[in-house]
C-alpha cells in the first residue's frame, strides 16, 4: 500500500482554538484523523507529522524519502520565507502538493508569494481542512499516474 505523509508546519498545531475565523474549528488531531480515514477509501497508508521548527520539517521531507510516495505539505508561515523548505522540496523527488486552509491570495499580500510552489507539483488554497483532503486526492492521482 503506498504511504503519503501529510506535513504540517508552524502553529498549526494550534488548529482549533488559533484564529478560527479564518482557519475553522477542527483541531489538527480531528484533521489527521479524517485524513486517516479518507487514505483508507484510498488504499493509501497515511502518517502525519507536524513541526514548528524548520529543520525538523527538513528532516521529515528528507526521511521520506525512505518510505513515502508522495507529500500533502501545508508549510503555513515558512512557506513565504524558506529557501531551505524550497530546497529539501526540490531534493527529494517526489510529488509535493502544497495546501493551505485558508485563501492567501485573499489576505496580506505577503502570504501571496510561496517559495515552495514552484517545486511543488501543484497548490491548494482556500478549502478549510478540506484543502489537505484534496492535496491527497491530488497525491493519490499523481501517483496512480505514475503506476499506469
Ligand atoms: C496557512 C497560510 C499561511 O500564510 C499562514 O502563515 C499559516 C497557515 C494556511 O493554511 O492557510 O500559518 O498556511
Amino acid at each position: 500500500m503506498p504511504a503519503i505523509l501529510i506535513l504540517h508546519g508552524p502553529n498549526l498545531n494550534l488548529l482549533g482554538s488559533r484564529e478560527t475565523d479564518i482557519y475553522g474549528e477542527l483541531a489538527l488531531e480531528e484533521i489527521d484523523r479524517r485524513l486517516q480515514q479518507a487514505g483508507e477509501e484510498l488504499g493509501l497508508q497515511v502518517r502525519s507529522f507536524q513541526s514548528n521548527s524548520e529543520g525538523a520539517l527538513i528532516d521529515a521531507l528528507h526521511e521520506a524519502r525512505g518510505w513515502a510516495a508522495g507529500v500533502v505539505f501545508n508549510p503555513a508561515g515558512y512557506t513565504h520565507t524558506s529557501v531551505a523548505l524550497r530546497d529539501a522540496v526540490a531534493a527529494i523527488h517526489l510529488p509535493v502538493v502544497e495546501v493551505h486552509l485558508s485563501n492567501v491570495y485573499a489576505r496580506e499580500a505577503f502570504r501571496h508569494e510561496s517559495l515552495i510552489a514552484p517545486v511543488c507539483a501543484g497548490k491548494i488554497t482556500g478549502f478549510g481542512w478540506r484543502s489537505y483532503l484534496l492535496g491527497l486526492h491530488a497525491v493519490a492521482e499523481i501517483i496512480q499516474g505514475e503506476a499506469g
